[in-house]
């Protein structure tokens, strides 16, 4: 059975009636004269001292390993398409002029923002370290950007809330990961960066999931329905389309890399699905017919999920390490 909420006008209605709730959470965004940025993390090239400043910021990332590397690059060339998933949020913010005033708006423009600062950190990180090749991962970002992107949500408004939701939880606890591998390989100024990436995304994390938990309240059929529909499509990852014009399975061997080394795995992607399904409260919703059958497929899919855990992880471990023209061609 496909589980599918059905009226976008309806859902458009309910969004409309939670204006107050996203205007409230708005303040959830850092007022932009308080806001960090890429430039507190790296060397400064204007000062007077700037070689010494890039040679001590040169020397940790010597050793960083080359699969933290290429985890970095994949996270790294994901928010680079930032635009993509600017403009696919649209079909809830519904700017038509660009600078409405509407709440949604608002946030979709701060949200915007803030996350843009997360490519650029990572981009000028990755440039000064010396260690990729760069013209390799532009390539990619330019491919990526050029092939967009569909979260298959459309037309449910709620799908968009809930792929967002998932999202900004898997990139949090994929920016902690790669933090922790890097200051474990003696890069503490990398493992503060993903940090504070991941800061944000924790941010924004909580505000699409409390929006979504609102519609849950006014509309918990139509909330359940689409969370099933959503699941049951699987949630389409952001970088999936990433080729750097030459490796046409360049995403699949990033993202066996990122499951190898535990930055993010299926047990990651099942554990958020636990973790919306709880933070909603599907299972305490009384619901019939097909909202209900949508209800009993959430509650196990944690369950099912974590049943395929194993053999995917054989199936990686499996697979042999490739080159990667991110690197220079070394093997990862
Ligand atoms: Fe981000
Ligand atoms: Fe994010």
């Amino acid at each position: 059975m496909k589980f599918q909420s059905i009226s976008t006008e309806s859902q458009r209605e309910v969004l409309c009636g939670l204006d107050g709730t996203v205007q409230e959470n708005i303040s959830l965004l850092v007022d932009p004269a308080k806001s960090w940025q890429p430039s507190d993390f790296l060397p400064d090239m204007a000062a007077p001292d700037w070689y010494e400043q890039l040679a001590e910021f040169r020397e940790p990332a010597k050793g960083l390993s080359d699969e933290v590397l290429v985890v970095l690059v994949g996270g790294m060339v994901t928010e680079e398409a930032l635009p993509t998933y600017s403009i696919s949020l649209n079909i809830i913010a519904e700017d038509t002029e660009g600078t409405s005033q509407r709440p949604w708006a608002k946030w979709l423009r701060g949200w915007t923002a803030e996350e843009n600062r997360h490519g650029d950190l990572l981009n000028a990180f990755l440039r000064l370290t010396g260690r990729v090749e760069m013209r390799a991962i532009e390539t990619t970002i330019h491919h990526l950007l050029n092939s967009g992107f569909n979260p298959r949500v459309y037309p449910d408004l709620y799908a968009a809330l809930v792929y967002t939701s998932f999202q900004e939880r898997a990139t949090r606890i994929s920016h902690n990961n790669i933090g922790a591998m890097a200051a474990h390989e003696g890069n503490a100024a990398l493992g503060n960066i993903c940090r504070r990436i991941a800061g944000d995304e924790a941010r924004h994390e909580k505000f699409y999931t409390t929006i979504m938990g609102a519609v849950m309240e006014q509309d918990p059929a139509g909330g359940t329905l689409a969370t099933a529909g959503m699941l049951q499509r699987a949630i389409a990852m952001p970088g999936q389309m990433m080729f750097d014009g030459r490796d046409p399975d360049l995403f699949d061997h990033f993202a066996a890399v990122a499951q190898r080394l535990g930055v993010y795995t299926v047990l990651d992607y099942s554990a958020i699905v636990r973790h919306l399904v709880a933070t909603w409260r599907i299972a305490e919703q009384s619901l019939s017919d097909h909202a209900a059958k949508a209800q009993e497929f959430l509650c196990r899919h944690a369950e099912r999920l974590e049943m395929l855990a194993d053999r995917v992880s054989e199936r990686i471990e499996r697979m042999p390490k490739v080159r990667f023209s991110w690197i220079q061609d070394r093997l990862a």
